[in-house]
């Protein structure tokens, strides 16, 4: 396992191409084995999760080819219709391939899911709907059988707006009997680039991006050619990265109305910014303002993905600001990790409410990443701190950013990636 050495006090300043969504292209890799054809997916980010999702393609028979940018797969001769015990640890969201081999198949041989560091993770909501489309799901010895003589179409009611299980809906929908009407769907802009590509694939979804969705099943579905959307929490990252550290930052290729709700707080926080078509730029203030109340909430409100990020930057603001994570139990173990480096959060008893009272300075130490997302804190955290950190647990951290350090070096920051 890797680790990223940092020393603090550089302000970043530059401009940065956003790379493609790790949120966006697990579901369009999931929906590639629905065309029996072949896909071409541009902008597909070199992460770690795009090479697991690659594996288990060519697990199920797909031939895969990627260049770091561009990836065809040709799902014609895939006849596998189960994920590896292996691959599914290797990466929860693999679930999502549940959808696409349910979809082609009618049948799934694929383990548990399990929890994380971020909570318990259950799937409760994605299996109840696939028995509603008539799927009959078994489950033995941790692995989950699913089989469907017919896939029909009917309407399906969310509890809640689960982005992956809005997502294994629309897959196993694409070519069920009927029509699939999907109500309380999750609306983040990943759901919109899934259908999208879908229907670029020949199928027939319409409402992505709204809460109802409607899928009216197709027979057959063809080759498609796709280019990802930007993620919006890769550039949400780096315009933290730019206002922690009392820089600024011009990022291209982005989509600035994916990033109101983060650009709004940071705004809030005292930043100036600036959208344009495919641009947003961000200059930081002298003094970094607190956030009264910021509270995590399915897309459009603040994203539970930015949550660690901006507590590292609220860590440095001038008085009291309070963070409310109301999507995952438990995304709270970067607070321990900050906390060496001199940040003074108090998590509530509720376990999810955090009060951050900003100090003058952060300073070096070393921390170790336990997530994704709170990984990129630290390193964020480093950035602008005192003196010189070092990130243990670079894997974490790769499974959602291309090469982070080089990005953060390009725009000024003293980092550099150890293996
Ligand atoms: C997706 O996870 C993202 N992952 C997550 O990004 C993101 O944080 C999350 O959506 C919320 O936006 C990918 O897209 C690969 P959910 P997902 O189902 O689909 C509960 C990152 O850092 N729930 O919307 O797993 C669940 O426990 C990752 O990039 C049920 O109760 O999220 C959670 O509390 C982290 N039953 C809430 O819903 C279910 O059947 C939201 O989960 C499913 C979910």
């Amino acid at each position: 396992m890797g680790v990223y050495h940092i020393s603090g006090g550089n302000k970043l300043s530059g401009q940065l191409r956003v790379y493609g969504a790790k949120n966006a292209i697990l579901p369009i890799l999931a929906s590639v084995i629905l065309n029996a054809g072949e896909s071409v997916i541009h902008n597909c980010p070199n992460i770690s999760d795009t090479c697991i999702s690659i594996k288990i393609l060519e697990d199920i028979g797909c031939k895969v080819a990627y260049d770091g940018e561009t990836m065809v797969v040709d799902s014609s001769v895939a006849d596998v219709c189960s994920v590896s015990a292996e691959l599914m640890r290797e990466m929860r969201s693999s679930f999502i391939f549940l959808g696409g081999l349910l979809g082609r198949f009618h049948k799934v041989n694929i383990s548990y899911p399990g929890g994380c560091e971020l909570g318990a993770r259950p799937i409760d909501l994605h299996l109840k709907a696939l028995k509603q489309m008539g799927t009959e799901i078994r489950e033995e010895h941790g692995f989950i059988i699913c089989e469907a003589k017919r896939l029909i179409g009917t309407h399906i009611n969310l509890d809640l707006p689960s982005v992956g299980a809005t997502e294994n809906i629309m897959l196993t929908a694409a070519l069920a009997e009927g029509e699939t009407k999907l109500t309380n769907a999750a609306k983040e802009p990943e759901i919109e680039d899934l259908e999208a590509f879908l229907n670029g694939m020949g199928a027939d979804v319409r409402g992505a991006g709204t809460d109802t969705i409607v899928i009216r099943g197709v027979k057959k579905l063809h080759s498609v050619e796709h280019t990802v959307m930007p993620d919006r929490i890769a550039a949400g990252t780096f315009l933290v990265a730019a206002a922690i550290t009392g820089g600024k930052v011009l990022l291209t290729e982005a989509r600035p109305e994916h990033l109101y709700p983060v650009t709004s707080r940071l705004i809030e926080a005292g930043c100036k910014i600036a959208s344009e078509d495919s641009t947003v730029y961000l200059e930081a203030p002298t003094e970094l303002r607190p956030i009264e109340f910021l509270r995590t909430r399915p897309h459009p409100g603040f994203p539970t993905d930015m949550q660690p990020q901006i507590m590292s930057l609220l860590s440095l603001a001038q008085g009291v600001s309070i963070i409310s994570e109301t999507v995952f139990e438990s995304r709270s173990k970067h607070i321990a990790e900050l906390r060496r480096m001199g940040a003074d959060i108090i998590v509530a008893p509720d376990g999810t409410t955090f009060i951050i009272k900003g100090v003058r300075k952060l300073h070096g130490a070393t921390v170790e990443s336990k997530d994704l997302r709170g990984g990129a804190a630290l390193i964020l955290a480093g950035l602008a701190a005192e003196g010189d950190t070092t990130v243990l647990g670079s894997k974490h951290v790769e499974r959602g950013y291309d090469q982070i350090e080089k990005s953060l070096k390009d725009l000024g920051g003293n980092i550099r990636y150890e293996a």
